[in-house]
């Protein structure tokens, strides 16, 4: 938990700024969508209006998938013999996902390699393509607080 809580949320924050400073359109975008749907006098702590400005949350995901900071996830070990995609996996297996890759298949994503936060808005990102969390019930318990934490800091 320390160490999801600390480096990787702030792994993520550095990737999102830095992806936002490369792409002032995108930057702009959400500088006025966050000076028109809170203003400046609720940044001092009164956060709620800020949560509800939706498009940073956007920035931030659309990093997650181009620079997911768990780029394999974390390791995975099969108690059972299993079937995936066609291959079969023995009991105890380690298994490595490349969130990484997947994220960036060109079969899956138009333009795969390009920082373009709008495509989530358009409703791009189902669950199975955007992973950065992992999946299912061994899914992050972070998920919820880290897109907060996220949210807050990049509209901050
Ligand atoms: C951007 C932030 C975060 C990312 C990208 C992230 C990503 C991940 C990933 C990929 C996994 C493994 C999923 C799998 O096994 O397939 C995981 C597990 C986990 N995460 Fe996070 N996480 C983040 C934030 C957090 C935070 C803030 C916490 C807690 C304060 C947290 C707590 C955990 C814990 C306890 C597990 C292990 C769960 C298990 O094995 O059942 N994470 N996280």
């Amino acid at each position: 938990m320390f160490l999801a809580g600390t480096n990787i949320t702030a792994v993520t924050l550095e990737w999102a700024m830095s992806n936002l400073q490369n792409h002032s359109d995108v930057l702009n975008k959400a500088k006025d969508e966050v000076d028109a749907q809170v203003g400046q006098q609720h940044l001092g702590g009164r956060t709620r209006p800020l949560k509800a400005s939706i498009h940073k949350k956007h920035n931030f995901r659309h990093s997650l998938r181009l620079y997911p900071p768990t780029p394999l996830l974390i390791p995975h070990y099969s108690s059972d013999n299993c079937t995936i995609d066609g291959y079969d996996v023995p009991r105890g297996t380690i298994l490595l996902v490349n969130a990484w890759t997947i994220q960036r298949d060109p079969r899956l994503w138009e333009d795969a390699e390009s920082f373009k936060p709008e495509r989530l808005e358009t409703g791009e990102d189902d669950a199975h393509k955007l992973m950065t969390f992992g999946l299912d019930r061994r899914a992050s318990p972070g998920a919820s607080l880290a897109q907060n934490v996220l949210g807050l800091t990049l509209g901050r």
